[in-house]
């Protein structure tokens, strides 16, 4: 007889002891383990989450990383899933699956100048796809010899393994994981309120962009084959670059035989007011990466999505005359899973339904205004963002912009959160500059719960400063 486990059953106490003995949690410091009992979440439904001694929050951060594009608690997605599952759970990529073939479909409909999907299952992971693209085609196409090497800028974050990490510019994150791998070389952020170039906006020309062009000349153009950035930096500290910016590099780019990568892992499906967060700017990337908001995290999935001309480029491998070797060597065993592609495909139609890029630019413009609102606090430095992805940054002193302490900001997060309210913060990236508090709600959220965000935000800035 077949016997079930209600896996959703649990005692309270056990999983709590088992959470602090078992569970290794991602960026805590450990001795918090030691001293405080870990939050561990149950339920979800919207913007709310429950934990398990029965509190509830309100979540501005979509899981904490900015995925849960369409909030908790979808049944839709989850019956979607369970019934792709019961039909066909799993073939490797070397076969199409239906879900796959639709959900590139319905990217491709997305990215009208983009033509091939690859699908893989995080967001580092689709930027490693890309760099192997880019590595690949430095060895079979004649006009592509040699450059194999990427380019990136100093505060943007594209992923957790070595080779992300070294494209990845925040020193912080990095710190203890060297040495990074050959091949990619950094350049300036791209932020006004901390301009590398000590300029004002305006008063500029906009040399964040126009000096990557020395930077490329130093190293040798024929060495560099692509350039990634985040369209609007997330982790680093919600970076919108001005609208100058993207152009000027893309020229740069296009001049020296350079791909632009845009990492559109945080930034795609909606988060910042538009589907894409490269559609804010006159641009045309070569290769885009995409993650976390592409099954609302409901399952994980990511793509490398490429112009044709590169695609084409493995048709022939002109190395090769018995053609075994002419296609892009990678595999990804989970690149396969079909229910990933399902969730995703229910959580777009759900997004396209919903309106709710249309939401993410009025309630983010609002959320905006908001927080706009609290520069009436003196350590309020700055406040920005695009969409439903907003920053503010604290200082001690607006004039010389120094950052508030490390404890400080600790304090300041534990009392947003003591008033049922899960903000985000930049986190172990930048020595003394995790000064950043980010808001990346469900794309669902209302007009009165950005209120109650901000108005824990502004407690918490009370309590804590004065
Ligand atoms: C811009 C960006 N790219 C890539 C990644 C890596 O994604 P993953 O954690 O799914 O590997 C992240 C993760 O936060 C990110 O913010």
């Amino acid at each position: 007889m077949e016997t079930k486990t209600d896996w959703l059953a649990y005692d309270t106490e056990e999983i709590v002891n088992a959470d602090k003995d078992c569970l290794w949690h991602h960026l805590k410091p450990h001795k918090l383990f030691e001293k405080q009992e870990q939050m561990v979440v149950v339920e979800g439904k919207g913007l709310m989450v429950k934990d398990i001694r029965g509190k509830e929050y309100l979540d501005a951060t979509s899981g904490g990383v900015w995925s849960v594009m369409v909030g908790y608690g979808r049944d839709s997605i989850a019956d979607a899933v369970c019934a792709q599952m019961k039909k066909m759970p799993y073939f490797a990529g070397v076969f199409g699956t239906v879900p796959a073939i639709k959900f590139a479909q319905k990217l491709l409909e997305k990215l009208p100048r983009l033509d091939k999907v690859y699908f893989s299952n995080s967001g580092s992971e689709a930027n490693e796809k890309a760099y192997k693209i880019i590595r690949q085609a430095s060895r079979i196409s004649p006009e592509r010899k040699g450059k194999y090497k990427i380019m990136y800028r100093d505060r943007d974050y594209h992923g957790t393994t070595i080779g992300a990490m070294s494209s990845t510019g925040q020193a912080q994150r990095k710190q203890d994981f060297g040495p990074f791998v050959e091949g990619f070389v950094e350049f300036p952020h791209a932020a006004c309120y901390r301009c590398p170039y000590d300029k004002t906006y305006g008063d500029c020309s906009i040399e964040c962009a126009r000096k990557v062009e020395d930077i490329i000349l130093k190293e040798g153009p024929d060495t560099i084959g692509g350039l990634t950035v985040e369209p609007i930096t997330a982790g680093g500290g919600i970076l919108k670059p001005v609208k100058e910016y993207y152009p000027i590099l893309q020229e740069i780019c296009r001049k020296y035989n350079i791909w632009l990568i845009m990492d559109e892992v945080v930034c795609g499906f909606g988060r910042t007011g538009k589907f894409w967060g490269h559609e804010h700017f006159d641009v045309d990337p070569d290769i885009i990466t995409m993650a976390k908001g592409l099954a609302s995290s409901y399952e994980a999935l990511s793509a490398t999505v490429v112009k044709q001309e590169i695609y084409d480029l493995f048709l022939n491998d002109p190395a090769d005359p018995d053609a075994r070797l002419n296609y892009f060597r990678d595999i990804s065993t989970y690149g396969g899973c079909t229910a990933p592609m399902t969730a995703a495909l229910e959580s777009t139609r759900i997004i396209e339904e919903e309106n709710l890029v249309e939401n993410s630019k009025v309630v983010g413009a609002y959320l905006l205004e908001k927080l706009e609102e609290l520069r009436r606090y003196d350590v309020v430095g700055d406040v920005r963002g695009q969409g439903l992805f907003c920053g503010v940054e604290f200082v001690l002193d607006r004039t010389n912009k120094e950052p508030v302490t490390e404890a400080q900001m600790a304090a300041l997060m534990g009392n947003v959160l003591a008033q049922g309210v899960i903000a985000g913060r930049t986190n172990s990236s930048f020595h003394g500059l995790n000064n950043v508090m980010n808001f990346a709600p469900s794309l669902i959220i209302t007009k009165e719960q950005v209120d109650t965000v901000v108005s824990a935000v502004a407690g918490a800035i009370e309590k804590t400063f004065q």
